[in-house]
């Protein structure tokens, strides 16, 4: 099996693919830093290939896609989790570059690696395409503006891959989580603030990249007749608050 994951240099996608690389599979590991790239490509030597890709560059996207390895071409797994939230200010306030990063990262990074992957596993009969989405993208919180609408999209546009891919042997699943630790994500989300981004954590078990890994590996690991929808996970210490109500004095 060849696996192919966005995102690859660090949190989720540094633990997919090794988990990946354990399960046995050759794995593209793709990101904007080559150094991080570079240690895991390392420790798998001819297993897995460093690719130092920005999603949002859709000439490079199709270029790397088309010019890898013979031995890492037949790609049987797409892992896009390339992804960030940048800022937790509420829309009137949020910075439009912000959003513009997460657009282009969340939903067109995705949209550009699936296009030039699907076409290959169609033309193969068979493949799998699995994308990360985030609770987000079903439950609203103050902040969450276009982070959140990025994950909806990702999900629906998940649920919309299925349908066109229907007879085609072609298997999608969007994985949702919420609260996950040990990841770059709160530090990438509060501009480099590393305190502020601890104390998103503190005093609770947030889920791990390994439980992300290890999600990704069951479903990949299914018969090929089984196709899972949609995985929404949480740490135990999450859940839901009732709906928060403004009074008048
Ligand atoms: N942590 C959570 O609580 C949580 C919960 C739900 C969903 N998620 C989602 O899970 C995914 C992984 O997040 P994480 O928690 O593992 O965060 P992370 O540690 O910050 O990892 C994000 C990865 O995305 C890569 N990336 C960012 N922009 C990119 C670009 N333009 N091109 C290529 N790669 C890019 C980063 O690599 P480079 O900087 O080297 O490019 C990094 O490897 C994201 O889609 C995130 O939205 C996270």
């Amino acid at each position: 099996m060849t696996a192919f994951v966005t995102g690859a240099s660090t949190g989720f996608g540094a633990a997919i693919t090794r988990r990946l690389a354990a399960d046995g599979a050759r794995v593209v590991a793709s990101a904007r830093r080559a150094d991080l790239l570079a240690k895991t490509a390392a420790d798998h030597p001819g297993t897995v290939h460093p690719l130092e890709l920005d999603v949002r560059d859709r000439a490079a996207v199709e270029r790397a896609v088309a010019t890898l390895p013979a031995e890492f071409a037949e790609i049987d797994l797409l892992v896009n989790n390339a992804g960030l939230a940048r800022g937790l200010e509420r829309a009137q306030d949020a910075d439009l570059d912000d959003w513009d990063q997460m657009l282009d990262t969340n939903c067109r990074g995705l949209l550009y690696c699936t296009r030039a992957i699907l076409p290959g596993m169609v033309a193969r009969g068979r493949g799998h395409v699995v994308n990360v989405g985030s609770v987000a993208g079903t439950y609203p919180y103050p902040g969450g503006n276009v982070y959140g609408a990025s994950k909806a999209f990702v999900h629906q546009f998940s649920q919309n891959l299925r349908s066109d891919l229907h007879g085609t042997g072609v298997r999608v699943t969007c994985v949702e989580p919420g609260m996950c630790g040990d990841t770059e994500f709160s530090t990438v989300r509060f501009g480099g603030d590393r305190e502020r981004a601890r104390a998103v954590y503190s005093g609770m078990r947030p889920l791990g990249p390994a439980d992300i890994a290890e999600t990704v590996s069951w479903a990949a690991s299914l018969p090929a007749h089984v196709n899972i929808n949609v995985i929404e996970l949480m740490p135990v210490a999450q859940s839901f608050a009732p709906f928060q109500v403004h009074r008048t004095p």
